[in-house]
């Protein structure tokens, strides 16, 4: 027969589980919650100078772009590829041509992104695959209306007429260039 006391037992004792589930989880929460306050109100100190608030997140962003994206290559001028190629390689760092760039935190990609939107541009022709090298890029060849490029064209040539570019330096030209009419 069917046992109703058993029932509203069983639910009861359900319930009291149900409390007891939640305040678990609150508590859980609010620990959470009070670690994340503990950790925003206290930054790294190079965090918290490099946002000082005379200099602008852009500036700031070139700097975290430059230190994070060239231990591997020359750090790239943002305006030889278009902005869809930039939020394409942000977005995945852990999927890098082969390999991964690491500490790429949240803040940081933030940072770089608003440098590196800031310097590029949009794709020129709607539709267009997205260039994921610099030869492909049509904005590379915009920059160098003197150059006729017969190499191919790599992160490792750049150095070759432009002496400064391990400082991020792409105004200064070699002799040759500089002296080109
Ligand atoms: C862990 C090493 C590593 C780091 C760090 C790294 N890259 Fe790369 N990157 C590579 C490798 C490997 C290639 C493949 C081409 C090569 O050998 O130069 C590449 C190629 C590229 C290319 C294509 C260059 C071409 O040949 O046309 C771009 C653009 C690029 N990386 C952007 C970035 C950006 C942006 C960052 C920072 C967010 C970054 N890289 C950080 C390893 C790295
Ligand atoms: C064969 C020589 C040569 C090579 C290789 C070369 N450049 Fe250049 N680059 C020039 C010259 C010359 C100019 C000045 C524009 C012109 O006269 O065409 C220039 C201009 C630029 C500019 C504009 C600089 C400014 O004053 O704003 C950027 C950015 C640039 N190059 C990026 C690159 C990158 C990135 C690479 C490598 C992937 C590269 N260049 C490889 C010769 C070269």
């Amino acid at each position: 027969m069917f046992n109703l006391s058993k029932l509203l037992h069983f639910k009861r004792s359900n319930s009291l589980y149900l409390i007891i589930s939640i305040a678990i989880i609150l508590w859980c929460t609010s620990i959470g919650w009070a670690f994340n306050q503990a950790l925003g109100a206290d930054p790294s100190p190079r965090l918290a100078q490099s946002l000082r608030p005379d200099r602008s997140t852009v500036e700031v962003g070139k700097e975290i772009y430059v230190s994070t994206c060239s231990g591997c290559h020359i750090p790239i001028a943002p305006e030889v590829l278009p902005t869809e190629t930039w939020q394409e390689l942000l977005e995945n760092p852990q999927k890098h041509y082969g390999t991964s760039v690491p500490n790429l935190i949240r803040l940081s990609q933030v940072l770089i992104w608003d440098y590196l939107k800031t310097y590029s541009r949009p794709i020129l022709l709607r539709d267009a695959p997205i260039p994921f090298y610099i030869e492909q890029s049509q904005y590379f060849k915009i920059v160098h209306p003197r150059v006729e490029f017969s190499e191919p064209i790599t992160t490792k040539s750049c150095v070759v007429c432009h002496p400064g570019v391990k400082d991020f330096n792409y105004r200064t030209l070699s002799a040759e260039w500089e002296d080109a009419p």
